[in-house]
């Protein structure tokens, strides 16, 4: 039997199945050491055709803190990408060289295609504005852990929900969990895609749609803010306009409850003024932590070890 299993999208793993990687998260979390040689002889590859900071750093430290190996690329210019190799031929090969495979890609479905063709497990670090399946792990997470549940709250998502890829994958993943009410905060230039909000629709699931922030930052239990995404406008000058337009900061900020959460999936440009670092609400680095943990418990799972 071919027990290959793939992260593509978080609705790949049952509720069910991401409590049990929640709850292996925390076990690593209160005994690293336990883990240290859980993936001895095991090697990581993390194919990153677009930037990453976090996502292939998190997922390389992760691999090596459980005994393993990476190895890989973080620019495609230095890969044979360059010479017009195709994503299912290169997947061919590091199924070759490597356990596992984290990818990144600037095509929507791009670590689909690759899934499709390879003998190892194959996780979408990132594609295009589509789904970026680790962070929603990570931000699912970051919230139960501060909480204590994933259900029961009002989250408001601001900024780019039109191209912010982190926004579509959190709100399918949270659309599983009873109580949860959504706000989408946003230019109209910036709306979250139709398919999400009839998607809303046809599960009864309460959400509306605000341009402005302080209206509505009293309701909310979580703020999920994002960046405007640079890199998917089509003209610079839309871009310029828009880029400015929610800054996070200490006048905002009176208007939040005193146990709202401020969440980030980062890189942070200017959306947050750093002036709500030392803020015990904002949660943005100890979500990039959470990130660690829960991206260990993912390659153990996929990789079958107990
Ligand atoms: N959150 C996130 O995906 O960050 P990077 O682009 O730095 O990986």
């Amino acid at each position: 039997m071919n027990n290959l299993r793939h992260m593509m999208n978080p609705l790949d793993f049952s509720v069910e199945e991401l409590e049990t990687l929640f709850d292996l998260a925390g076990e690593i979390e209160r005994d690293m050491p336990g883990y240290a040689h859980k993936c001895d002889g095991k090697i990581l590859a993390t194919c990153f055709y677009e930037p990453s900071t976090r996502t292939r750093l998190s997922f390389e430290t992760a691999m090596l803190r459980l005994g393993g190996k990476c190895m890989g690329f973080a620019d495609a210019s230095n890969s044979s990408a360059a010479k017009g190799e195709s994503v299912a031929d290169t997947i061919r090969v590091i199924s070759c060289f490597a356990d596992i495979c984290a990818m990144r890609h600037p095509k929507e479905g791009a670590p689909m295609v690759a899934a499709s063709r390879s003998s190892i497990p194959v996780i979408n670090a990132g594609d295009g504005g589509h789904q970026h399946p680790t962070q929603t792990l990570t931000d699912l997470l970051t919230i139960r852990s501060l909480y204590g549940k994933l259900s029961d709250f009002t989250i408001g998502l601001c900024g780019d929900l039109k191209f912010g890829r982190t926004v579509h994958s959190l709100i399918n993943a949270l659309s599983r969990y009873e109580g949860i009410r959504f706000i989408f905060i946003s230019p109209k230039e910036l709306k979250v895609p139709d398919y999400i909000t009839e998607m809303l629709r046809q599960k009864n699931i309460p959400y509306e749609e605000v341009i402005k922030l302080e209206e509505v930052m009293p309701q909310l239990d979580f703020l999920y803010m994002t960046r405007v995404q640079k890199e998917r406008f089509f003209n610079e000058e839309d871009y310029i306009r828009l880029r400015n337009f929610y800054i996070l900061d200490k006048e905002k900020m009176a208007f939040a409850k005193e146990k709202m959460y401020i969440l980030h999936p980062l890189p942070r440009v200017n959306e947050i003024s750093v002036e709500i670092d030392d803020d015990p609400r904002a949660a943005y680095f100890k979500q990039v932590q959470y990130g660690l943990y829960v991206r260990m418990a993912l390659i153990l799972t996929l990789l079958g070890i107990e």
